[in-house]
């Protein structure tokens, strides 16, 4: 009796995997010009395709139509999870209402989808503290941490329309702002509201543009810049150009302490280059790895590994998280890190 119930029991788990093998995933990440979405993907499908899944991966241009339309096309296509890198994470609600009514599961992948009941799960490094590991730095290099200052700082947060940038942006201030208050950081220009800091669609240009607009107001003459908070290192590769075009980076006009954030191969290089100081280190591949994980679980009907069910309401729920931890890297620890981790070769970053 025991028997049989233990090979009816084998029996089940063997099918439940084969029914999962085949099924087509679909994956929509929001645009190639980036190298970290380029990675994200790359990794999605590697490791899906490993598991026996079927993929179909796109990318939007960090266009929102054609995301809205690829999700539609992935519906169709019978995809049975779909997992989604927004561009705007408030403007889905349609089209997952029609992924929903067709019984098909929803992972945001790094960006919180906001404003909808239909995401079921959210997989992402703990934004939070990514801002928290870019204010330390600029704490202890400055140190404000020992009383050292007053110091001029300036300010800049990623795209409004996704959800990370105040996650970002709030870690880092939760750093900085006592020393703002104090007088220790001073902002010469004066701005240091999300909205008029902010840098739609994270492009390296606007911030390249923003940065030039801050030197002519109040650079130009012998204040000095000290440190730039830079939330990624798409915006960190448009402040330094700009810092650049106007002579820093000679010993009388040293580069500020700049922040980044992905390890993108540009600005590894650059921190080598010592015109950016620092960035954050998201192992894409550990994030893949976990949103595979979720996938499987989904697929067999298992628990989904979960590690935050308090922090990520995106409106009209709180969405189940798994956080990733992200790792804080700069010249001194880049080796360690990307190249003997394997993420990167030595090559890359020539
Ligand atoms: C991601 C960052 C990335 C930024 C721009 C954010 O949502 O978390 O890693 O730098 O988007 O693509």
């Amino acid at each position: 009796m025991k028997k049989g119930i233990l090979i009816l029991l084998a029996l089940a788990v063997v099918c439940s995997s084969a029914f999962a093998q085949g099924m087509l995933i679909g994956v929509a990440m929001p645009t190639q010009s980036l190298q970290r979405w380029n990675q994200d993907g790359a990794n999605m499908k590697a490791q899906l395709e490993a598991k026996g899944y079927r993929v179909d991966l796109q990318y939007a241009n960090n266009d929102i139509n054609t995301q809205i339309q690829q999700l539609e096309n992935m519906i169709t296509k019978g995809c049975k999870v779909l997992v989604i890198a927004s561009i705007d994470g408030s403007v889905l609600s349609d089209v997952l209402k029609k992924a929903q009514a067709g019984g098909i599961k929803v992972i945001a992948y790094d960006r919180l989808i906001m404003n909808t009941p239909n995401v079921d799960y959210y997989a992402t490094f703990d934004n939070f503290k990514v801002g928290v590991i870019q204010g330390k730095y600029i704490e202890s290099a400055l140190g404000l941490d020992k009383g050292k200052g007053p110091f001029n700082i300036e300010l800049f947060a990623g795209s409004p329309d996704d959800n990370n940038a105040t996650f970002f942006f709030n870690g880092a201030m939760s750093i900085l702002r006592p020393y703002l208050d104090s007088k220790k950081l001073v902002i010469p220009t004066g701005q240091k509201d999300f909205t008029v800091i902010a840098i739609q669609s994270w492009e390296s240009a606007k911030a390249q543009a923003r940065m030039d607009n801050l030197i002519a107001a109040k650079y130009a003459g012998s204040t000095k810049l000290d440190a730039v908070l830079s939330p990624n290192d798409s915006l960190a590769i448009g402040i330094v150009a700009s810092l650049k075009n106007v002579g820093y980076g000679t010993a009388r006009k040293p580069y500020p302490i700049l922040t980044g954030q992905d390890c993108d191969k540009a600005n590894v290089k650059a921190m080598i280059a010592g015109q950016q100081s620092m960035s954050i280190f998201k192992d894409t591949r550990t994030l893949a790895a976990k949103v595979v994980e979720m996938v499987e679980a989904i697929m067999q009907g298992k628990t989904v590994p979960v590690n935050d069910t308090k922090t990520y309401n995106n409106g009209v729920k709180v969405v189940p998280s798994f956080l990733c931890d992200p790792v804080y890297a700069d010249k001194a620890n880049y080796k360690a890190l990307l190249v003997d981790s394997g993420y990167y070769t030595e090559a890359d970053l020539k």
